[in-house]
């Protein structure tokens, strides 16, 4: 461990077990094999998030957005959580006061074990009646990979079935930003693998850095939130993980992993 080492310094923090608020954004999973949105190999490169990703294009071409979320759900089904995502879920169990909040719908967090997660942009596993008819639920779970039909249709009211991600212009839920909102108020708040562009997510550092969380953002690029968070570590999230943890294990400290 060198002075002045940032990894030594995130490990240092959280040694006296703080309360820790993780955001998560799409490069956590890109260890995993799932794309990244923005980058030179990003999805929004080659698609445009307007023609896919809003109520308007669900709209126009219900067929077109559902291929596209098929060809999503059929690469996703494929990938593990890697081990970004089993370190996160490790520390979710032990720490008492831990609240993961991602934005991305892969599923992966869960899978790796995490839990108290808040799906701030929802689920690709996750479907809702588009005209929300009252006889169906609010939302529900469909793994099925690929869909056997495209557009998939609602069981209750045989109209057109929506993916139960968040889609640009959409807003997000109450009880989702009821619990974000809670999880803010932390002593530590990492951002890590998230180009911190699309709010209201991007805000959350802000707003726990002005309620006191001493910030810290895990990235191998710099993004609008590095100049503004009290560490900034540039690396791989599936590289500084671990190297945190493996320091956290070396160190003497008093959590255990009471929570699983
Ligand atoms: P982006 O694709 O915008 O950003 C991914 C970030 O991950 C970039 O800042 C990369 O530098 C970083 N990155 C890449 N590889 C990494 C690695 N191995 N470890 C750590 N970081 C890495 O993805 P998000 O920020 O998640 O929303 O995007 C936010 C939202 O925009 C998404 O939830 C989605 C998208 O459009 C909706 O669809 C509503």
């Amino acid at each position: 461990m060198t002075p002045g080492d940032p990894v030594a310094e995130l490990a240092g923090r959280m040694k006296s077990g703080p309360r820790i608020t993780v955001l998560t954004g799409a490069g956590v999973s890109a260890a995993s094999g799932v794309p990244t949105f923005r980058g030179p190999l990003g999805l929004w490169r080659n698609y445009a998030p307007e023609q896919l990703a809003t109520p308007e294009a669900f709209r126009r071409d219900p067929k077109l957005v559902w291929e596209w979320y098929n060809w999503r759900r059929e690469l996703i089904a494929k990938c593990v959580p890697n081990v970004a995502h089993t370190v996160l879920a490790a520390w979710s169990r032990r720490y008492p006061d831990f609240t993961l909040i991602t934005q991305n719908v892969d599923g992966l967090h869960e899978k790796a074990g995490t839990i108290n997660v808040v799906r701030f942009h929802g689920s690709i596993w996750e479907v809702l009646c588009w005209r929300r008819c009252p006889s169906s639920p609010e939302r529900w779970w469909d793994e099925s990979v690929p869909l056997p039909n495209i557009p998939p249709s609602c069981p209750y009211c045989h109209g057109l079935l929506r993916p139960g991600v968040v889609w640009f212009g959409e807003s997000i839920g109450s009880s989702v930003l009821d619990r974000s909102y809670e999880a803010v108020k932390c002593d530590l708040f990492l951002t890590v693998g998230t180009s911190a562009v699309v709010h209201p997510a991007a805000s959350l550092v802000a707003e726990a850095s002005s309620l006191g969380a001493f910030t810290v953002e895990i990235n191998p690029e710099a993004t609008p939130s590095s100049g503004a968070v009290d560490l900034a570590i540039q690396g791989r999230a599936e590289v500084v993980l671990p190297s945190v943890e493996s320091l956290l294990k070396n160190q003497e400290f008093e959590i255990r992993d009471s929570r699983s």
